[in-house]
């Protein structure tokens, strides 16, 4: 599956849910969103159905992400019935690890073994405040229960917030050098609850980076920039267990490596996290499309992926981006 700019399309981010059990001040506003129905999301046979006909295109990589998908029943039967897929490589999941002590060990069971987890703050006041009234300890519990089920890679998803976590930069680093965790700071992109509550709070990254060099070593893991691993530039850290990542959609971007196509929750598939474009697979699905229809459909998805996003673009573009994180999945 090739794009206009040749690049390999071979990894769909499939977002389970809308619903999230927890309101991150950047993610997911308290009040005034409109969470879809049961009738409006994607049935777990229809997804399964759209990735069996984009594995026979060429992708090899899910990841499952939500809101929270750790929230909606049946999960776990899900995973099960897409490592039946043939030619599927590649499964995994990002939580914000609140229900992950529970889960843990039915997801590795069940064939996933590689986990990312959101945690913007190891206080347990602050933790508190930004998700608005998560359960730091739980997620904490979850962690040490996902590397002792043993998940591999862990990585660990934190979003940096000028006034709120650039205090914490040692401490995440800290956790990266005495655990084999994969600490990754992403830059806050200015989108929808993001663009209005924390509009004046992004942090380049090149500032974290200068924290952590004043205390730690770190070394370049060769081959680990580009697309095979992710949006994040990694190092590690001298004597440590660990690594550190930086993902910098705004200070620098990854576009020319972009291998992902999204899929929401109410089955739209989204060519790039910040173009407006959708494309309605759950009318194909509920019209009775064929798969060589619904094909159609993600190879025009495909090709209208831009060649690049443009996060330092115009207030006019940004209020296109409507959608809020949560209900794309990151
Ligand atoms: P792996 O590389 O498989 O570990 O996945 P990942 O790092 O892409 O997954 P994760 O869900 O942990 O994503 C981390 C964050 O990186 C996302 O939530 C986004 O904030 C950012 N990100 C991931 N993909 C993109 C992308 O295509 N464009 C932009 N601008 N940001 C992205
Ligand atoms: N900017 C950067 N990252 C974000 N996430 C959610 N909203 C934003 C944003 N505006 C991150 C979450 C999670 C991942 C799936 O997306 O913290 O780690």
């Amino acid at each position: 599956m090739r794009d206009k700019f040749e690049r390999e399309i071979n990894y769909l981010r499939v977002s389970i849910t809308d619903r999230c059990n927890l309101h991150c001040t950047y993610c997911r506003p308290k009040e005034g969103i409109s969470l879809q129905g049961h009738d409006d999301i994607l049935r777990y046979e229809e997804i399964i159905r759209i990735v069996s006909v984009a594995v026979k295109m060429g992708l090899i990589k899910v990841r499952i992400t939500g809101g929270e998908p750790l929230v909606r029943r049946g999960f776990i039967d899900f995973i099960v019935a897409l490592k039946k897929i043939s030619g599927l490589q590649d499964i995994s999941l990002t939580t914000n690890g609140i229900l992950l002590e529970e889960f843990a060990q039915n997801i590795f069971n069940a064939g996933i073994s590689r986990i990312n987890v959101s945690l913007d703050s190891l206080n347990k006041d602050k933790y508190f405040h930004i998700t608005n009234g998560g359960n730091l300890e739980a997620v904490l519990r979850g962690i040490n229960k996902a590397e002792k089920v043993g998940f591999s890679p862990i990585k660990i998803n934190t979003v940096a917030i000028k006034g709120f976590n650039d205090d914490e930069v040692l401490d995440f680093a800290e956790l990266a050098f005495t655990k084999p965790f994969q600490v990754r700071f992403i830059e806050l992109m200015p989108m929808g609850q993001a663009n209005s509550d924390h509009s004046e709070d992004y942090l380049p990254a090149a500032q974290l980076m200068q924290k952590i060099t004043s205390r730690y070593k770190l070394e370049k893991v060769a081959g680990k920039n580009n697309q095979a691993a992710g949006p994040a530039t990694i190092f590690k850290i001298k004597g440590g267990r660990g690594e550190i990542g930086f993902i910098n959609p705004v200070s620098g971007h990854f576009c020319a490596t972009c291998n992902r196509l999204r899929l929401t929750a109410d089955g739209k598939l989204l060519s790039c996290l910040l173009k407006e474009d959708e494309f309605d697979l759950k009318k194909a699905l509920r019209e009775n499309y064929s798969d060589e229809e619904l094909a159609r459909r993600v190879r025009e998805a495909i090709l209208s992926k831009p060649k690049q996003h443009d996060l330092a673009c115009t207030q006019e573009h940004l209020k296109k981006c409507h959608r809020n994180m949560s209900t794309i999945g990151g």
